[in-house]
């Protein structure tokens, strides 16, 4: 089988500001290059239209046939649309070793590696300029998809997910890339619990709702908490982000959406010599987050697994 195309996203982590970046405040998020989804193109039969193959999920999908709210599908429609491109006949293999459901972006993952791969066969394809999709239209196509799931989502993970790097994100606002002094390292525990985002948002809402100046409360002393911590890593002081991710993780126990679980994840990595650790994401399952060093990653590692992490995936944030 020739591959004609071929696409690639990598999962993220929230480093601070869920949830209060739903509200218009800022967070911070990085990729996670360790985990990716990996998308390559390859002719089909004559006749059988654009199909998509997501490996790990057992599912195929004709796009002509598919439900407008199936979200493969979708990210594939709507990239025929951006390139001004009729249906081919391609078929499109997804795979991805992003945790689903965890909080590491998987959905937005899979969606810009099918839209990469499908620009990039338009290219080896088609006699037509070169053709790159910029790291905003990836975003805009992703986020597109994005919502068919997560309601309105704030955008930030197609965001990172697109851009490949750091980024400090308002809602509205052009992302900001931002520059990492030192590098650090992060032990991500998936708690195996899974969370959809969209329950979790609507009960913040809901709560926020109820009371509204309580929320908006929260929301600004995490904003200031995401102000510091982007400082203390524009200046290559990465160890003062521990205090920062702890006094994070509480404010996000009072808005109610971590869990037992969790919790007992944060104490054990903190027991264990973790800088400081928060949940990250959406919360009540999906991930948490601890800062390690050199010295204390294997020890967190374990101590996290033993904590009842179904896996635990170190990352370095910045080069
Ligand atoms: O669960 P995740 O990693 O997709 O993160 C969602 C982040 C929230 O702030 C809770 C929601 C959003 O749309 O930004």
């Amino acid at each position: 089988m020739m591959i004609i195309g071929k696409g690639r996203a990598p999962g993220k982590v929230i480093l601070f500001g869920e949830h209060a970046v739903v509200y218009g405040r800022p967070a911070l998020a990085a990729p996670v290059t360790q985990v990716a989804a990996e998308a390559v193109v390859a002719q089909g039969p004559r006749g059988a239209g654009l199909t998509v193959w997501a490996e790990d999920l057992g599912r195929q999908v004709a796009v002509r046939d598919a439900s407008p709210d199936d979200p493969l599908a979708a990210a594939a429609r709507l990239t025929l649309a951006h390139l001004g491109l009729a249906e081919p006949d391609w078929r499109v293999t997804v795979r991805s070793t992003i945790p689903i459901a965890s909080g590491m972006g998987s959905g937005a993952a899979v969606s810009a590696a099918i839209i990469r791969a499908l620009a990039d066969a338009t290219n080896t394809q088609y006699p037509i300029p070169h053709l790159s999709l910029s790291p905003d239209a990836v975003s805009a196509l992703v986020y597109e998809v994005e919502k068919l799931h997560h309601g309105a989502p704030s955008g930030v993970d197609n965001t990172v997910i697109a851009y490949e790097q750091p980024v400090y994100f308002v809602r509205g606002q052009p992302p900001q890339p931002f520059a990492i002094g030192r590098p650090f390292m992060l032990a991500i525990a998936d708690s195996g619990i899974a969370s959809p985002t969209r329950i979790t948002v609507g009960e913040v809402r809901r709560a926020w709702e109820q009371a509204p100046a309580r929320f908006e409360a929260l929301f600004d002393r995490i904003a200031a908490i995401v102000e510091a911590a982007r400082s203390a890593i524009a200046a290559g002081e990465p160890e003062d982000l521990g205090a920062l991710m702890d006094q994070n993780h509480a404010l996000l126990q009072e808005i109610g959406v971590s869990c037992a679980e969790l919790d007992a994840l944060a104490t054990a990595a903190r027991a264990a010599g973790a800088l400081g650790a928060k949940l990250s994401g959406g919360g009540r399952g999906g991930n948490l987050i601890a800062l390690v060093g050199p010295k204390t990653m294997d020890p967190v590692v374990t101590a996290l697994r033993k904590a009842g992490a179904l896996s635990v995936i170190t990352t370095q944030v910045g080069a």
